[in-house]
């Protein structure tokens, strides 16, 4: 029996155009479905966050039409806690600890103080901070901040995670270990996940698919099924078949970049 996937995001000929000038996305059409995990790869300024904040319900399409669950982004943000974001910054309050970081978005929707606390220390125990709950932000690691950051958006249960350059500002080692932990979480909390980066091999490693995406105007430009088995593990990268999907990605991202399909 074949089971119908769910659609999850469906960017239906999109474009988005910044004070009446600025060809951000053009043309973008792209369907999502449940458990993907899909990462926008494109250089610099090519519109990837563009795409996830409109996904996030974060503006409106010039042109085109976004559906997130089969609503419009800004009907769910409003109504659920199914789509939550993760941004490069990990954007933690100072004077909050690190639980109490975690509880803040949970505290603004109101409900049980207790079943809060008990999943915020659940998401924590997740991202390896448990024994880090009551440390302030200016005690952690860059890495460590970034897991603060997951742990939080996980905390709502969300059922798609859009994540912007979550890794950009990490060193190397702390890089791949978040990649591992971040797949680690996505198979067990079965969401589906829309990673944006500009970095191939972590699009390869990570993804179940790769939208790239071309130069100004934003297009996309080719997709490409990443068919490697998961759990993935790091050593994965030194395998040919991991670096024969580097290089393709690397190709088409290049091709991208000259303007050609
Ligand atoms: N709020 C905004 N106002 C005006 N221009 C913007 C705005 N946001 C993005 N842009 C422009 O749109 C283009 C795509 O930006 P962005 O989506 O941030 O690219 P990326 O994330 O791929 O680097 C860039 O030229 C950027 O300067
Ligand atoms: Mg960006």
């Amino acid at each position: 029996m074949v089971t119908a996937q769910r659609e999850v995001v469906a960017f239906q000929h999109v474009s988005k155009i910044f004070d009446q000038k600025t060809v951000a996305l053009k043309d973008f059409h792209l369907s999502i479905n449940e458990g993907e995990f899909v990462s926008f790869l494109g250089p610099s300024g090519c519109g990837k966050s563009t795409a996830l904040r409109l996904a996030a319900g974060l503006g409106e399409a010039s042109q085109g039409e976004i559906k997130v669950f089969d609503k419009s982004p800004q009907d769910v943000i409003k109504a659920t806690n199914d789509v939550a974001f993760v941004f490069q910054d990990a954007n933690l309050l100072p004077w909050r600890t690190v639980i109490d970081n975690v509880l803040l978005p949970l505290e603004l929707r109101g409900g049980n103080k207790k079943a809060h606390k008990e999943e915020a220390k659940r998401v924590l125990e997740m991202v390896g901070l448990k024994d880090h709950m009551k440390s302030y932000p200016r005690q952690l690691s860059g890495g460590m901040k970034m897991r603060v950051s997951i742990a939080r958006a996980l905390a709502a249960k969300p059922k798609m995670l859009l994540m912007d350059e979550p890794f950009a500002a990490l060193d190397e080692i702390t890089r791949q270990t978040l990649q591992m932990e971040l797949l680690d979480i996505w198979r067990q909390e079965k969401m589906t996940i829309l990673f944006v980066t500009h970095n191939v091999f972590e699009a390869v490693f990570l993804s179940t698919r790769i939208a790239v995406m071309s130069a100004r105007p934003g297009r996309l430009s080719s997709l490409l099924d990443v068919d490697l088995a998961y759990p993935r593990q790091l050593s994965i990268r030194t395998e040919k078949k991991f670096t024969d999907y580097v290089e393709i990605a690397s190709a088409k991202l290049e091709n991208s970049s000259e303007g050609k399909e």
